[in-house]
């Protein structure tokens, strides 16, 4: 599924979102827009030069390990099925992984925190370390853990700039994350990131 393209403009300065991002726990029901959605990708792992590969976070030896999935409720982003999908940054795109409201699901295995499933959209990001060790050796795992920090900033950044909130989750169970999603087993879940408009 192709997502619109990102803007390069918005009306939030860099200095505000920094200064009001909270980690936020509840959220309204309202739902998000397909441009918002492709503007979270985008700046989560999307690709920002011209004919080129390098993505909107850094990454060591620009190996790129991390992988974006977005967990999307019913009825929670406008002209979208619920359903796990998996952002592909070189053509700006969604495939889908699962079908369903698995928002509960992925709120249980994230020790039964259900304010997440509040949530319309849950963004997770995932590791495929192999990726990075295989040059730099055990370091690698360390620079894909640093890479899900930037990311995760630039998600935070990036909702605040389109007047959204997000919450930040480390607290599950690594398994029952990748079962209730149906992800491979090589991308390891790192940090999962609910977002939606403020109660
Ligand atoms: C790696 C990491 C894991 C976190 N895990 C959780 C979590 O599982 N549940 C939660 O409610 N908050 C979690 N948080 C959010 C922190 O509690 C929060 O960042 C901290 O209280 C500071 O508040 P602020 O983010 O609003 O500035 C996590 C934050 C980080 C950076």
């Amino acid at each position: 599924m192709r997502l619109p393209l990102p803007t390069w403009q918005g009306t939030v300065s860099v200095e505000q979102a920094i200064k009001q991002r909270r980690t936020t726990r509840s959220f309204a029901s309202r739902a998000l827009n397909l441009n918002q959605l492709s503007q979270l990708l985008w700046s989560a792992s999307g690709i920002t030069e011209e004919n080129g590969y390098k993505r909107a976070a850094p990454s060591a030896g620009a190996l790129y390990p991390m992988d974006v999935y977005v967990v999307v409720g019913q009825h929670s982003v406008l002209s979208m099925n619920a359903g796990i999908y998996h952002y592909e940054p070189g053509n700006h795109q969604l495939s889908e992984v699962s079908k369903g409201d698995l928002r509960s699901s992925v709120a249980k295995a994230s020790l039964s925190q259900m304010w997440m499933a509040e949530a319309p959209i849950t963004m997770v990001i995932t590791a495929e370390y192999e990726r990075a060790t295989v040059k730099y050796g055990k370091r690698g795992i360390q620079y894909a853990l640093i890479e899900a920090g930037h990311i995760g900033q630039n998600i935070f950044l990036q909702a605040q700039a389109l007047g959204l909130e997000a919450g930040i989750v480390g607290a599950f169970r690594d398994e029952g994350i990748s079962d209730a999603m149906d992800i491979p087993s090589a991308h390891e879940p790192i940090l999962l990131m609910p977002v939606g408009y403020p109660v």
